[in-house]
């Protein structure tokens, strides 16, 4: 525990955009951050946020990741399994070995990542109280065309999120289904205006732990999820044009 009893926040994907903001908000709200991604650019964090740089496609990194844990010796208050990548797939040609590979480290990335790292960090977290944070997408209600895999994977991610949910509440773990809107990141440059800054974001996120909330939809998300109840088949078309 951190000397006011925060404990550790494990962030995927913090070396830039929403995950680098979602740490440095947890950071200055006195939790304990072990931020992780391949590369960190001098300044992205603040000097006490410690660093794992290490590649989530390999097999071993949940394994490093727990080990990581282990010797820093603090229950885990909140797991954000944030790191994702998103490519474009033409459906109409035909895959050679490059573009599967590709497919299938997409798929690994950002869905069977964050499963396999909850599992090996279970043991670690904060038991009652902590909370398992998943990053998915409003794609998860209606696919973006351009982006079937990602889609997919976002789909996959949220439906894994609910069971994971039931399957954690004995546990006294509270899960949380985050959904951004558009948000300015590398993941969204050259996309039209309208987005939501990670900054803002990240406060939407420290506010919904605090409140326990199961679903963190701020913005824009939270409008085309309500808005979704009523009449899918139009949120359906807006989504395909962005
Ligand atoms: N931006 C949006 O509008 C938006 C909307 C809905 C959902 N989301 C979701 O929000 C999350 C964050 O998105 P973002 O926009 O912040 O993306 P981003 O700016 O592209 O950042 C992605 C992060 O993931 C890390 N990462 C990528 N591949 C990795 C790997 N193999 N191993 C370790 N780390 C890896 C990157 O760091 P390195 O390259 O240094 O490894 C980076 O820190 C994702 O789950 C995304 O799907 C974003």
């Amino acid at each position: 525990m951190t000397p006011n009893g925060k404990g550790l926040a494990v962030v995927t994907g913090a070396s830039r955009g929403i995950g680098a903001a979602i740490a440095r908000q947890l950071f200055e709200e006195d939790h304990a951050v072990l931020a992780i991604a391949r590369h960190f650019e001098t300044g992205a964090l603040p000097d006490g946020v410690r660093k794992l740089s290490l590649d989530l496609d390999r097999p071993d990194s949940p394994a490093g990741i727990a080990a990581e844990v282990a010797r820093l010796e603090m229950p885990i208050s909140v797991l954000v399994n944030n790191a994702a990548i998103q490519r474009p797939v033409d459906l109409t040609q035909p895959f050679d070995a490059q573009r599967r590979a590709d497919i299938e480290a997409e798929l690994r990335l950002n869905l069977l990542v964050p499963i396999a790292l909850t599992n090996a960090l279970l043991d670690r977290m904060q038991r009652p109280g902590g909370t398992i944070a998943m990053v998915t997408s409003l794609v998860a209600l209606h696919p973006k065309p351009s982006a079937p895999v990602y889609s997919a994977s976002k789909a996959g991610l949220a439906s894994f999120t609910a069971s994971l949910r039931q399957q954690m509440r004995p546990l006294g773990l509270r899960v949380m289904e985050l959904v951004p809107p558009v948000v300015e990141t590398g993941m969204t440059e050259g996309r039209g205006g309208n987005k939501m800054r990670p900054e803002a974001l990240a406060l939407a996120v420290a506010e919904g732990l605090a409140a326990g909330r199961e679903v963190v939809a701020p913005g824009l998300s939270r409008k085309v999820r309500l808005l979704n109840r009523a009449a899918p088949g139009v949120v359906a078309q807006v989504l395909a044009r962005h």
